[in-house]
């Protein structure tokens, strides 16, 4: 709706200028914009910024205080009533339940709040808010004239060489901090490697089903996305050297193939890098959430097999940390860094904000990064149990949870004749993000499953809840 601040009032309307006022500040409760207790402009400002009268915004103001609407707190202005809060939650808008995915291809859609099973979204309650707050005082207590102004093109030092670290040690990568390339998060790492390595009417082999936005994004670039299936292997290298061996790229996500969790296998890992280095073509890694495997140990990244300088490794802080700090980075091979500095320089240059990265920079040197880590695999492993048990309660049988090695999220395979997106919806309408598989396929193939996350799902009640609705829909 509208801003009830910024619309201009109509002089020729026949509501009289303070009635039209009362309608949007009315309609802006109703509708949610404004919350119970928010705080309403002051009756100067407003009317300056509306171009009328004091009197005008007061008439309105005092008819909806005696309405209940708002309330007058003298010197500290005027709020929406804090006691509407049961009358205001039912107006607001249910999330609805028609995913734009139809609409705009291959974007993901994702309700406005965090809905329960939602994919991709680490454990929010889990995060060490207490000690993230205190490496900022400190931070901010410190900060010198230097530090307010742009931060390097391509990242911070501290940043680049703590990256660099953790990877040598957690990822198997070997790389120098001058290879690491901080970025705003995975777009921007894939729009990196299109600006500076590819070009308009290349190919580009995607994992089918694989994460929409990686297509999108390539075909914003003019490149066109190639789908090639996956097993239980992971990404059918032969299938795609059948397909298009004169594909410029590869776009993969080896150590939990998204959205379906399998690892891709050591042979079909070799594959893929002979048939990228024989032909010259590019892998774009893309290790969203490599750290989360519950059965054994992480496997080494597929960047860190790469002898032929073919692998583009994408990380992000979205799942380690969490996704508000719209904060990754990308690693290059030595023999692009110079291409990468110059382009990044134009386009990709100081993208982050200096005290975010100097935050995770902190972060990682004192050794939370590595605890807090170490306490999501446990968490998620204990959810991942949990969840898993619950659902199956509730599912009494009809269906059985998929179990993969790692990941953040489960799949439920549906029988031959239903169809996915309108369980889909159907759970959605019931207030669960659970997300359909056909959703995610690049090609016409369209096997149905729901996929849903655990790492926040902190009631197995919920849980087996899920279970249940699904058995009586199906
Ligand atoms: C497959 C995949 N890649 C990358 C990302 C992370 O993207 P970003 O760094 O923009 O948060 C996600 C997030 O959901 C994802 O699912």
């Amino acid at each position: 709706m509208t801003d009830y601040r910024f619309a201009p009032l109509a002089e020729q309307d026949s509501a009289p200028l303070y009635r039209q006022l009362y309608e949007r500040v009315r309609g802006a409760i109703a509708a949610g914009s404004l919350g119970p207790g928010d705080r309403l402009p002051s009756a100067r400002a407003l009317a300056k910024e509306l171009g009328v009268a004091r009197g005008t915004i007061e008439l309105a103001y005092s008819l909806l205080t005696s309405e209940g609407y708002l309330l007058a707190r003298g010197q500290a202005g005027t709020v929406v009533n804090p006691h509407l809060q049961a009358q205001a939650a039912p107006m607001k808008p249910a999330p609805s339940p028609a995913p734009a995915a139809e609409d705009a291809p291959d974007s993901l859609w994702r309700p406005g709040q965090l809905l329960p099973f939602q994919m991709g979204v680490p454990a929010l309650d889990a995060f060490p808010r207490k000690i993230w707050a205190r490496l900022g005082a400190r931070y901010l207590r410190g900060m010198q004239a230097d530090d307010l102004d742009y931060p390097p093109a391509h990242g911070l030092p501290a940043l680049r060489s703590a990256i660099a670290s953790y990877l040598q040690v957690s990822r198997g990568i070997d790389c120098g901090a001058h290879q690491v390339f901080v970025t705003s998060g995975w777009p921007a790492s894939l729009a990196f490697v299109a600006h500076a390595v590819l070009g308009a009417g290349q190919r580009a082999w995607v994992e089918d089903p694989g994460y929409p936005p990686a297509r999108q994004i390539l075909r914003q670039f003019g490149l066109e996305p190639v789908p090639v299936e996956v097993d239980e292997q992971g990404l059918k290298v032969e299938q795609g050297i059948a397909l298009a061996a004169d594909a410029r790229v590869a776009v993969v996500t080896p150590a939990h193939q998204s959205p379906l969790s399998m690892t891709l296998s050591l042979p079909r890992r070799q594959a893929l890098l002979d048939w990228a280095s024989s032909s010259g073509a590019w892998v774009v890694e893309d290790d969203y959430d490599g750290e989360y495997r519950y059965s054994s140990r992480p496997l080494p990244a597929l960047a860190s097999l790469d002898r032929h300088g073919r692998v583009f490794y994408a990380g992000t802080f979205s799942k380690v940390l969490f996704p508000g700090i719209r904060l990754a980075y990308l690693v290059v091979p030595q023999a692009q860094v110079a291409r990468f500095e110059q382009i990044g320089r134009a386009l990709f240059a100081a993208a982050t904000p200096r005290m975010t990265q100097a935050l995770v920079a902190d972060f990682i040197a004192e050794g939370h990064f590595t605890r807090h880590i170490q306490r999501m695999r446990r968490l998620y492993g204990e959810r991942r149990t949990e969840t898993i048990a619950a659902l199956e309660r509730g599912l009494a049988g009809c269906l059985k949870v998929e179990q993969s090695p790692g990941g953040m999220n489960l799949v439920l395979r549906l029988p031959g004749d239903a169809s996915d997106r309108p369980l889909a919806d159907h759970l959605l309408a019931h207030g669960m993000a659970v997300q359909a598989l056909s959703r995610w396929w690049a090609s016409s193939r369209r096997d149905s499953a729901l996929l849903l996350s655990f790492t926040n799902c902190t009631s197995p009640e919920q849980a087996q809840h899920l279970g249940e609705l699904i058995r009586q829909a199906l």
